[in-house]
């Protein structure tokens, strides 16, 4: 069997169309070769993309055996997240972290945040600006950081709370920089600990080794206390981790505990927010799913409506560009040879627009999941990825947009600035609507009894 037919653009003229274009240069792949198909970017090994929703659990099957995770992400966030994070652990080592850090994002643990998230939403929409436009997004991501500081880190002490909220954002800002992410592995790695580079202030490597370590500083003190003085009945991530023993009975070090928390930050922050503002995105252009949403929530504040609309928003918008692996071994996906020393991708926004799950896949329509539709659609509906490397902080993220999504529609009426729809922008590898979801807000109509945006 041959392996999967694809462009035969250069690598770098894949990257360029890639970045000007994410959606079309995947749908292009799909349209002209189907369902499984080749891409080649600069310095990696070829990836064979897979664009349907029934091939792509044999993508998800390679977690098995077959496929590695962690090590594409080591390539790309390793420096950001550190060499102990679940994101860019493999086999046994990965194992072990997941079994530990499953149980703190799950369930109870998970429900008991409800009440301090929908606070952060409510107290960062009373500082929004009435009648100017904004970007919706930005103030996203000043609610899931607090979340994070608080529900994941559990910080509790105000000061602390105060430099994170400095500190944080400039470390995600210098992390993700393209002057950090582009440079070559070895570079990066010499500018991020040569002594003489690293007394050089101006350089961005600098900048972010800087930020970098006065994260540490807090975050390894936070370690000791809740080490040194648990706190009786905390849910924090933070607190369960510290407790949590693996089979042998043995705790997360203080360094794998820091990379972790690292993790969580980076991997659930932007992510989320970015989720968030694409919900909001789609809403205000579907004006019949923004009524009926507004309906429901004046009598349940968390209905099926709700969940659906999260869905579908990360159905229709999907943020991740997809779920790769590195291939040790050779698989057959589709009829076609995957070679051992490829990457095979669940492709999310290709098979999240398979119109054989979800018919006419660019209308927002949340009813696909709900009633008699939504076993079909729940098949196909891959935004957190799959398999054993399926997202970790899924039912966070659904509860945070649940929770956020319905405290900001209850507190004021968002309109769009201009009636067009945003087109996805590439941010790394996050999907984000160009224009950062501009929006207005104007005070609440009464059938919430008027709360009000602050100011006015
Ligand atoms: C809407 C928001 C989010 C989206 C769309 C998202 C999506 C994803 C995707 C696609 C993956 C890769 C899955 C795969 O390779 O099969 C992933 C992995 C991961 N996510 Fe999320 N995520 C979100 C929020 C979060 C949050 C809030 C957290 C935690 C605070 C989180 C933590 C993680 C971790 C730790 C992994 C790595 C899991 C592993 O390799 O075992 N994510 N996420």
């Amino acid at each position: 069997m041959p392996a999967p037919p694809g462009f035969r653009l250069p690598p770098p003229l894949q990257v360029a169309w890639l970045i000007k274009d994410p959606a079309g240069f995947y749908e292009a792949g799909r349209r002209r070769y189907g369902p499984v198909f080749q891409v080649r970017f600069p310095g990696l090994p070829p990836e064979a993309c897979v664009a349907s929703a029934e091939l792509a659990e044999e993508v998800f099957a390679v977690d098995g055996g077959a496929g590695r995770a962690g090590d594409i992400r080591r390539t790309f966030v390793g420096p950001l997240v550190g060499e102990e994070s679940l994101l860019c652990l493999d086999r046994e080592p990965w194992w072990r972290h997941r079994r530990l850090i499953s149980p703190p994002l799950h369930g109870r643990a998970v429900a008991s945040w409800r009440d301090t998230i929908a606070e952060i939403a409510a107290a960062e929409v009373a500082g929004w600006p009435a009648g100017t436009p904004f970007a919706l997004r930005t103030r996203m991501e000043r609610i899931t950081l607090e979340v994070i500081m608080r529900v994941v880190f559990g910080i509790r002490d105000a000061e602390r709370l105060s430099r994170l909220r400095v500190l944080l954002p400039e470390l995600i800002a210098l992390g993700g920089s393209a002057a950090l992410l582009r440079l070559p592995p070895k570079t990066r790695e010499r500018a991020l600990s040569s002594p003489a580079l690293l007394r050089m202030g101006a350089l961005p490597t600098t900048r972010y080794v800087r930020a970098r370590d006065a994260v540490d500083t807090i975050l390894y003190q936070e370690i000791a206390r809740r080490r040194a003085a648990p706190i009786p009945g905390a849910t924090d991530v933070l607190s369960q981790l510290v407790a949590a023993r693996d089979e042998h009975g043995e705790p997360l070090t203080d360094q794998e505990l820091r990379d972790e928390l690292m993790t969580l930050l980076q991997a659930g922050h932007e992510t989320t927010a970015t989720a968030l503002a694409w919900t909001f995105e789609r809403l205000l252009r579907t004006p019949e799913a923004l009524d009926t949403l507004c309906e429901e929530l004046t009598v349940d504040d968390d209905g099926p409506y709700l969940g659906a609309v999260v869905k579908e928003a990360l159905r229709a918008r999907p943020v991740i560009l997809g779920a790769p692996r590195t291939l040790d071994e050779p698989v057959r996906i589709g009829g076609y040879d995957i070679p051992a020393g490829w990457y095979v991708s669940a492709s999310i926004p290709l098979i999240l627009s398979d119109p054989d799950v979800f018919p006419e896949p660019g209308e927002f329509r949340p009813e696909r999941f709900l009633g008699e539709n939504a076993a079909g659609a729940n098949k196909g509906w891959v935004p957190f990825g799959g398999g054993r490397r399926y997202c970790a902080g899924a039912q966070l993220a659904t509860l945070e947009m649940r929770v956020i999504v319905s405290e900001v529609l209850r507190r004021v009426r968002l309109t769009a600035v201009r009636p067009g729809p945003e087109r996805p922008r590439l941010k790394n590898v996050t999907l984000v609507p160009a224009r950062l979801t501009e929006a207005v807000a104007w005070p609440v109509n009464a059938r919430f009894g008027s709360v009000g945006v602050g100011g006015v």
